[in-house]
């Protein structure tokens, strides 16, 4: 672990540009790897926090499928609504990119490139399942099978949703096409493999026998199990038309496995953001004394800590992660989040419905946070958190200080006469702070960070109940001034502390207390640490400073809010339900067929004039039937649905150039057209008025 490296590269996973982004994405990556970024800039540190749009992969020409437009119309309408959610959230990034861009195919290209020249690849020509249908080879979501490590039937070609793991499309267990439903065959085709299994010495010596025991438990876990099950090479191109072209002869129609490029994201956007600013990149990615950390989600643990490392080594002039603090899965209300389901939280349908509350969500999202175990989002806690939280602990303590300082001083800060012990021990409480928070968050453990900032809020608010300023100000003017000076200087470092975690509340508290000026740019985390007062704290915010009017904070969150939250999650779980019914009754549309195969059926409309049982067979009928060109017979499997008195005399559609065949030894001259209900019960398709004569042509 780098203790003290001249800079930090910071990076958030690329989301996928198939859909908007909800809280799950939000409370495993943004949040963490926003609040570590925020912190260390508040400590002066070098940071470049680099994200982008990963827009390449087949979920992006699937979401396309769905949607009925292009894969480039998709990336465009996501990649814009995906960046303003972030910038709505207050997500700190110093640069968002996309891998649509040319510097990114360039660098991905290159990279690609160079390790091929050095023969880093193996090239083998092997089967790859294929969809003789759609006549296209079939990788990542385009299979799914049962996971040959845990037997989940629902396993992706190349990652299993549930275990983890990653494979291959070819040791899937019974796979299917997801394209057509398919059973793939097998066909030959050439593409690249990044023979992992040769980096094995590596990575037990990096992860294993390194320094790695600081990374946190599920990660290393899961490392650990991979290498020990022994890696396989992995093919790093695709046959697909979708994402950057192979740049080397012989691979047309292929393009890099997005797995391979996307990680490369973090270095464009790095390019992207250095050439802007004016700054080296390749310090940010090459010198030993950069900290590169990787936050990310746990179904991206075997990409950033096997595969994009293994990359980064063979590639050779790379600094590797120093940690990949990696979050479990936010749930919603007991539920696994899902795109598809639509069983979220969209963070641009919050926005709208919570305006200008956007860190009341990351507060909660922050105080849930999924580091250790799966946890779940609900609005009750959401509710109980802003209200018995945000609002009683930090609003209140604020709110009191500033009305009261307004009040009794007109909103100058009293100066302070002899500080009894325990306003000495209260400042030392508070300067004790800032080293706390920061140890969490060195630590990657943002809750107990989190839990420590409102610890702060509590200290104030305990102080204040203690001294009541409210009745000694009858009594005693100076030990008043004393007290409100100290709270106010609580107030003040809340305001700093709060930034990484609260970053709107912080910026709206600095206002208030009239420190969002360039005269208080040395206020930082550590001014707060460095003591004088008898060892307690020095004026960080010194008296005959003004402060402005109290402002609220945060406001109570009603039932009536939450309930109609709760509402519209349980319409969404409805309209699955009813959803799934319809799927289960609808059979999938048939194959194409052209015009001139419909005009070969000859249908008409006829009437039964006579019906009986067919002997020994309990779901046949004989009938009789007038079709206006003759009277025929007809052989009809409707016995179990009908009785044969009830259908004489009934309008019916009848096929009637279908080839006779004989059933049971009566010749079936046609076929009457059924429908049939969703419990199983069969229905003539029947014309639906009168005046319609027999023998009446249906085309
Ligand atoms: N798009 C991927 C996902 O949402 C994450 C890509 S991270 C990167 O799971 F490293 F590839 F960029
Ligand atoms: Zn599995």
């Amino acid at each position: 672990m780098k203790t003290n490296p001249s800079r930090y590269t910071i990076t958030a996973a690329l989301p996928y540009t198939n859909g908007p982004i909800h809280i799950g994405h939000l409370a495993g990556v943004y949040v963490p790897a926003d609040i570590y970024a925020r912190y260390q800039r508040l400590q002066q540190r070098d940071v470049a926090f680099i994200c982008g749009s990963d827009e390449h992969g087949v979920a992006i020409p699937m979401r396309a499928k769905k949607e009925g437009v292009s894969p480039q119309e998709i990336i465009d309408k996501y990649h814009a609504l995906i960046k303003d959610s972030f910038e709505e959230f207050g997500i700190s990034f110093d640069n968002y990119s996309r891998t649509s861009s040319p510097v990114h195919h360039e660098t991905a290209s290159n990279f690609f490139r160079k390790m091929y020249e050095e023969g880093l690849f193996t090239e083998k020509v092997t089967e790859q399942l294929y969809d003789e249908e759609a006549q296209q080879f079939l990788a990542d979501r385009f299979v799914v099978g049962a996971c040959p490590k845990c037997g989940y039937e629902e396993s992706y070609g190349d990652q299993c949703e549930r275990c983890g793991t990653s494979h291959n499309a070819t040791d899937l267990i019974d796979p299917k096409s997801t394209i057509t439903g398919n059973v793939p065959v097998l066909k030959e085709t050439k593409h690249w493999f990044l023979p992992l299994d040769q980096y094995e010495g590596f990575l037990k010596e990096w992860i294993l026998k390194d320094h790695k025991k600081d990374w946190k438990s599920n990660v290393y876990g899961q490392c650990k199990s991979w290498i020990d099950d022994g890696l396989r090479p992995r093919a790093v191109t695709r046959d697909l038309d979708w994402g950057i072209p192979v740049p080397v002869e012989g691979a047309e129609g292929k393009v890099l496995y997005v797995w391979f490029d996307a990680p490369i994201g973090y270095i464009s956007s790095t390019k992207e953001w250095a050439e802007r600013e004016g700054k080296d990149w390749e310090q940010y990615w090459k010198d030993e004394d950069t900290k590169l950390l990787h936050f990310i989600g746990k179904d991206n643990i075997v990409f950033h800590c096997i595969i994009f490392p293994s990359m980064l080594k063979a590639e050779g002039s790379y600094v590797l992660p120093d940690n990949v603090p990696a979050n479990e899965f936010m749930n919603l209300e007991g539920n696994k989040i899902s795109t598809s389901k639509n069983w979220a939280v969209w963070l641009h349908e919050y926005l709208k419905e919570f305006p200008n509350q956007q860190d009341v969500l990351r507060y909660v999202l922050t105080a849930n946070a999924p580091e250790s175990k799966d946890n779940d989002f609900t609005w009750s806690d959401f509710q109980a958190r802003n209200n018995n939280e945000l609002v009683a602990i930090f609003g209140n303590f604020i709110n009191r200080v500033v009305v009261l300082t307004h009040k009794y001083y007109d909103g100058k800060v009293p100066a302070p006469a002899n500080f009894a012990e325990i306003d000495v021990q209260t400042l030392k409480e508070l300067a004790a702070y800032p080293d706390v928070i920061a140890s969490s968050i060195e630590r990657y453990r943002f809750r107990e960070a989190q839990q420590q900032l409102m610890n702060v809020a509590r200290l104030g608010n305990k102080y204040l109940a203690d001294e009541e300023p409210w009745k000694t100000i009858k009594t005693d003017e100076e030990r008043t001034k004393t007290v409100m000076f100290t709270a106010l200087q609580i107030a003040t470092a809340l305001a700093v502390l709060s930034e990484p975690f609260l970053p709107f509340t912080s910026t709206k508290l600095k206002k208030i207390l009239n420190i969002d000026s360039d005269a208080f740019n040395n206020l930082s985390w550590n001014t707060i640490t460095s003591s004088s007062h008898s060892e307690g704290l020095k004026d960080i915010l010194p008296p005959g400073h003004t402060i402005n009017k109290a402002d609220l904070l945060f406001s109570k969150i009603e039932d009536e809010t939450i309930s109609q939250q709760l509402e519209k999650l349980k319409k969404t779980k409805m309209d699955n339900a009813a959803e799934k019914e319809t799927a289960k009754n609808i059979v999938p549309q048939k194959g194409t067929i052209q015009f001139d195969d419909f005009t070969k059926l000859d249908m008409r409309i006829g009437t039964i004039l006579e019906a009986e049982k067919m002997p020994k067979a309990d779901r046949l009928l004989v009938l009789k039937v007038d079709t206006g060109i003759d009277t025929r017979t007809i052989v009809s499997g409707i016995a179990e649905s009908f009785s044969p008195e009830e259908i004489i005399g009934k309008k019916v559609t009848v096929l009637v150039n279908l080839a006779p065949r004989k059933l049971r030894g009566v010749e079936s001259q046609g076929m009457i057209l059924m429908t049939e209900t969703a419990d199983g019960k069969l229905r003539f398709v029947n014309p639906d008025g009168e005046g319609i004569e027999n023998g009446a042509a249906i085309n």
